[in-house]
């Protein structure tokens, strides 16, 4: 599930006297069911464009649509509504929260959901072994290395399998072994439960995956291309 179009996004953010055009006119046709990675250097937009699909921040002007919704135009209630039940985010910062256990915090989002606690129990053990985590559960974040607190808020971010999933730089601190075991995980939620993906990566071994592969420089889209996998 999960078709999302973005017409002529902008967004200009103000640095002193200085106005960035972080998203310059973007539009993009997301299909159902897409696998796509957004590349492009550091600065370019992908963060931006993440973020507005999301709904965490207002655009200066363009609509979005998801499965023909315009989240652009939802109020508040609605849009957290829409983010709670229908999208997963993987961010840069992993936004864990200190105080909880992995397993709590995986389990934070189904309870917000209304999930008993023993299907919420169930489902992020099983989560949490899937991103190889199981031993770790009743850590706290601070008693985890980076890419295993990237791994839990992975884990968090899909174990109510929304219907689309935004990552922003979901590998930037995995080792190869843990950013392969990440990708196959996302290719078996894209190609088993038909889950939406829009990954935003510098990292080769990413693309690689990718259907569809988007660049952007200077808050535009500089090329969109599928992807031939070998
Ligand atoms: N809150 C903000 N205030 C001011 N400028 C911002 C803000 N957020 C982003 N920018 C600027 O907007 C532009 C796009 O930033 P964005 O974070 O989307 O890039 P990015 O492609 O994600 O980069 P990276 O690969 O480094 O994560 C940059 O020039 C950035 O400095
Ligand atoms: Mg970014």
């Amino acid at each position: 599930m999960a078709e999302i179009k973005c017409v002529e996004l902008c967004k200009t953010y103000r640095q002193g006297d200085a106005i960035i055009k972080a998203l310059d006119h973007v539009s993009l046709d997301i299909e159902q069911g897409a696998f796509i990675c957004l590349s492009g250097p550091s600065g370019s937009g992908k963060t931006t464009l993440l973020n507005m699909i999301g709904g965490l921040d207002a655009l200066d002007s363009g609509e979005i649509s998801i499965d023909g919704q315009r989240v652009d135009l939802l109020e508040k209630g609605a849009l957290a509504d829409l983010r709670l039940h229908h999208i997963g985010f993987v961010f840069q910062s992993y936004n864990l929260i200190p105080v909880l256990s992995a397993r709590e915090n995986v389990e934070f989002v189904m309870q917000v959901q209304g999930v008993p606690a023993a299907e919420r129990r169930r489902k992020s053990m099983a989560i949490l072994e899937e991103v190889g985590l199981k031993d770790m559960e009743g850590r706290r974040p601070s008693q985890l290395s980076g890419g295993q607190q990237q791994r839990v808020a992975v884990a968090r971010a899909i174990v109510s399998q929304p219907k689309l999933v935004l990552a922003d730089e979901p590998t930037a601190n995995l080792d190869s072994v843990s950013a392969k075991h990440l990708m196959e995980l996302f290719v078996e939620l894209n190609q088993n439960h038909r889950v939406t993906f829009l990954i935003s990566t510098h990292d080769e071994r990413v693309m690689r995956y990718a259907q569809r592969l988007v660049r952007m420089r200077d808050g535009k889209v500089v090329s969109d291309e599928i992807q031939i996998s070998d």
